[in-house]
C-alpha cells in the first residue's frame, strides 16, 4: 500500500467512467454495494428486479451470417449521431448533401456521426480510426448506447440493441460487453482484485467466485502476484493492464476499447499491443478499438474502418487500405507511413484455420483434412506452439501403423516472424506451395499467409 491512511472516497466521486458504464442509472445495486454486498451476492446470480438476465433478453434473437459463413456480432445500420437542439433540421440538411461544417454553420447542430453501417463479425478485432473529432469515440458510444444515437440501428448479436428498455440494456450491456479506457478508470481506493473483481460484484456473483474470477484474469493480462497492491503503486502499462482484466473479468463477448494505449509510452504500448492480440487469439472476444494511430490499427485489425467527418470513408483489411485508398483522405493517412516498415508479415496474415494439435489421433486428423479438402495441415502443441506441418500420405502411415497420435509424422515447415519484411516472406512462398505460417518469438503460431496475399505484394513492388 502506498500511504498509511487510505482515503475512503465514496463510489460517486471515483472519477471513473468505468464506474458510470458499469452502474448507469442502477441506484439499487450502487446502494446494495454499499451495505450489504454479501445479502445482495446471495441472489447468486446476476438479474434486474424482474428476473431478466441478459440470456433471456437475447434468446429469441437470431445471430446473423455473413455470405461466407461467418457469425456477425454487431450490425451497424443507418447510424447518426447529431449534437444539439434541432438534430431533425441537422439530418435534412445533411440528406440534402450539406457536409459536416455547413450543417455546423448553418443550425449549430454538431454532427457526431451521420449514416454510418456496417457489420462486424464475431471473434473479428475492429479497428476505427480517423482523426480527432472524426467521430471515432461518438460511434463507439453510439454500439453501446452510452451515446444516445438520433437515428439508426445497432444489432447485437441479432438483436436491436437500439430498442431494448433501459432495464434490458443495462442488464444486457454489463453481462456482453466490458470497455477499457485510455484514463484507465481504476477505483483508486480498491486493490488489483478488487478493481478487477468490480463489474462482477455489480453483477451480485458471490464473493468467493468473483475472487476467483479476478484472479484468473489478472493472470491472464500478466499480473499475477499483484492482486492486493493498489493502484498508485502501478506503472501506467500494469495499470492498463489491470483495466483489460476489469474488462474480461465479466467473460464478456464484445470489448470495447478507446484510445486504450493511447497514453503509454512506446515500448510499453508495444508490449499490451502484442498482449492484446495473444489474449483475443486466445479468447476470441469481439474488439472494437479505436485509435488516431495508423500504425496501431494496422497492427491490431482485422478489419480497419477510416473516419472523416462523422462518417467512414474506408473498411478494409489493413492491405487493403494500404494497397487502394479509397480517397484522398485515407491516402494520407498512408502516406504517413514507411511502406517498406509496414509492408511485413503480421499485416498479410490471417487467423490460422484448420490446424490440427500432435496429440490428435491419425483418423480425427484425416477426417479434419477432408472436411477442409486439404492434404496437409499445420500442426501445434497445446500451447499453441507451431510443431510442423503433416501430410494426408504420412496421417496415413501413422494410422496404418497404430500410432496413437500424429506427432511421429511431423515435418518441419519454414516459418517467419510477425515483423519479417513481405519481401524476405515472398522469397520463401516461391519455395514451398503451402501456406507461410506466422510465429512469434515463442513459437507461437499467430496467423499464417496464403500465396495469393504473397502475390498480390509481388504485383504491387514486392514490399520493398
Ligand atoms: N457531447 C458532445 N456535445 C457536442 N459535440 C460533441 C460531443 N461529443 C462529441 N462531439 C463532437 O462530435 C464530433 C465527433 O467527436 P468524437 O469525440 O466522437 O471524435 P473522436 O474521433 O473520438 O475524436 P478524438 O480522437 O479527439 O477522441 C466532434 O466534432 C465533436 O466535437
Ligand atoms: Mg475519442
Amino acid at each position: 500500500m502506498s500511504s498509511g491512511i487510505m482515503k475512503r472516497r465514496p463510489l460517486k466521486a471515483a472519477d471513473d467512467k468505468v464506474h458510470d458504464f458499469l452502474t448507469t442509472g442502477i441506484g439499487r445495486v450502487k446502494a446494495l454495494i454499499r451495505g450489504s454486498v454479501k445479502g445482495f451476492a446471495k441472489e447468486h446470480r446476476p438479474r434486474s428486479k424482474n428476473g431478466r438476465t441478459a440470456k433471456a433478453i437475447f434468446a429469441e434473437a437470431q445471430s446473423p451470417t455473413d455470405e461466407d459463413g461467418n457469425e456477425i456480432m454487431i450490425q451497424v445500420k443507418k447510424l447518426s449521431k447529431i449534437y444539439g437542439r434541432r438534430p431533425e433540421e441537422a439530418l435534412a440538411l445533411l440528406r440534402e448533401g450539406k457536409d459536416k461544417g455547413e450543417v455546423q454553420s448553418m443550425t449549430s447542430n454538431n454532427v457526431g456521426l451521420y449514416d454510418v453501417s456496417f457489420d462486424i463479425r464475431k471473434g473479428e478485432m475492429f479497428v476505427l480510426m480517423g482523426l480527432s473529432g472524426s467521430g471515432k469515440s461518438t460511434l463507439e458510444r453510439c454500439m453501446n448506447r452510452l451515446i444516445e444515437p438520433t437515428s439508426g440501428q445497432v444489432f447485437i448479436d441479432g438483436l436491436d440493441f437500439t430498442s431494448l428498455n433501459d432495464e434490458d440494456l443495462r442488464i444486457a450491456r454489463r453481462e456482453k460487453m466490458s470497455m477499457v479506457f485510455q484514463n484507465f478508470g481504476l477505483l483508486p481506493h480498491r486493490n488489483v482484485k478488487d478493481n478487477v473483481a468490480y463489474g462482477l460484484e455489480i453483477q451480485g456473483i458471490p464473493e468467493s467466485e468473483r475472487l476467483e474470477r479476478a484472479v484468473a484474469s489478472i493472470e491472464l493480462v500478466g499480473l499475477a502476484g499483484y492482486g492486493d497492491r493498489m493502484p498508485s503503486d502501478l506503472s501506467g502499462g500494469m495499470k492498463q493492464r489491470v483495466g483489460l482484466a476489469r474488462a474480461l473479468a465479466t467473460d464478456p463477448d464484445i470489448l470495447f476499447m478507446d484510445e486504450a494505449f493511447s497514453a503509454l509510452d512506446p515500448l510499453i504500448r508495444g508490449d499490451m499491443q502484442d498482449e492484446l492480440i495473444r489474449i483475443q487469439s486466445e479468447l476470441g472476444k469481439t474488439v472494437i478499438f479505436v485509435t488516431h494511430d495508423l500504425d496501431e490499427a494496422l497492427k491490431l485489425g482485422d478489419r480497419i474502418a477510416l473516419m472523416k467527418d462523422g462518417r467512414i470513408v474506408q473498411i478494409g483489411t489493413a492491405e487493403e487500405i494500404l494497397q487502394n485508398p479509397a480517397d484522398e483522405y485515407v491516402d494520407r493517412f498512408v502516406k504517413e507511413v514507411d511502406r517498406s516498415k509496414i509492408l511485413t508479415a503480421n499485416l498479410f496474415m490471417r487467423k490460422p484455420k484448420n490446424i490440427l494439435y500432435e496429440t490428435q489421433g491419425p483418423r480425427t486428423a484425416l477426417r479434419m483434412m477432408d472436411n477442409c479438402d486439404r492434404d496437409d495441415m499445420l500442426v501445434i502443441d497445446g500451447e499453441k506452439r507451431l510443431i510442423g506441418m503433416a501430410r494426408s500420405d504420412g496421417i496415413l502411415r501413422a494410422m496404418n501403423a497404430g500410432d496413437r497420435d500424429i506427432s511421429g509424422i511431423v515435418s518441419d515447415v519454414p516459418s517467419v516472424r510477425p515483423d519479417t519484411p513481405m519481401s524476405e516472406v515472398v522469397q520463401i512462398m516461391v519455395t514451398t506451395d503451402f501456406p507461410i505460417p506466422v510465429a512469434d518469438d515463442d513459437g507461437i503460431l499467430l496467423g499464417m499467409i496464403s500465396p495469393s496475399a504473397a502475390a498480390e505484394t509481388l504485383r504491387n513492388g514486392g514490399g520493398e
